[in-house]
């Protein structure tokens, strides 16, 4: 089984799934974009690398993780085992690798999105950044006219089982990711006529182990 980064125990299997299936069905369509915000060190982007590099039919793809020039959780043993790895900082060349799997690393993350991607572009985000409300809500508002119609936006942290725990000094608040959700009208099906909920994923947590949930939505 492929290894996932921080707190994904028991996702591992939903992961597989949503990329595979999203690419089985659009195996054809060139150029596909994965952009992972708050890639950390890259253990889950390197499992994503890994199951589209797997799954997909062409060379026009790439995942991009998105992290701050000092991250949180930047752990460089993890990201120098990354083989492949290209990472920009700053938009300079700090490591060549492949291109299908580059870290870029700024202090202004939003800012890059926004320059970075055209309208329509990406396939596939995992929002894991900061896990305050206001964070997670810009976040997915800085990529939601990216996204193409029919790609699929996944939620970390989502799970009720672990809001209120673990302090967010970005935001000044505990983990709030659901509330963020809810902000973007995301939740529930009904509230949105741009996005439909395909999923809410409780975290292993509740039994025990140290997963926590995963919100999927899909641009319609
Ligand atoms: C929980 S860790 C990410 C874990 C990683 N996704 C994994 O699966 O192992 C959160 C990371 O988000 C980064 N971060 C915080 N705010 C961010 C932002 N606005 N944009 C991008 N990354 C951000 C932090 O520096 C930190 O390294």
């Amino acid at each position: 089984m492929k290894k996932f980064g921080i707190r994904t125990t028991g996702l591992e299997y939903i992961f597989e799934t949503i990329i595979s299936n999203y690419i089985l069905k659009n195996n054809f369509k060139e150029n596909f974009i994965f952009l992972e915000v708050g890639s950390a060190g890259c253990v889950s982007m390197k499992s994503f690398y890994e199951i589209v590099k797997e799954t997909i039919k062409h060379e026009d793809w790439s995942i991009q993780g998105l992290d701050l020039c000092e991250g949180w959780s930047l752990d460089w043993k993890d990201i120098n085992s990354f083989d492949g790895l290209t990472i920009f900082k700053e938009e300079e060349l700090i490591r060549e690798g492949n291109l299908n799997s580059t870290l870029n690393l700024t202090d202004k993350p939003r800012e890059w999105v926004a320059e970075t991607f055209a309208e329509n572009s990406i396939d596939i985000c995992f929002i894991d950044g900061c896990h305050g409300s206001k964070c997670v809500y810009k976040d997915f508002k800085t990529v939601e006219s990216k996204i193409k119609n029919g790609g699929i936006v996944m939620f970390h942290d989502s799970g009720m089982a672990e809001m209120g725990t673990d302090w967010q000094a970005c935001c000044s608040e505990y983990i709030n990711v659901r509330k963020g959700i809810h902000d973007a009208g995301l939740l529930n099906a009904s509230e949105n006529t741009d996005w439909q909920p395909l999923a809410d994923i409780v975290g292993s947590r509740v039994h025990g182990l140290d997963g926590n949930g995963l919100f999927i939505t899909q641009k319609k």
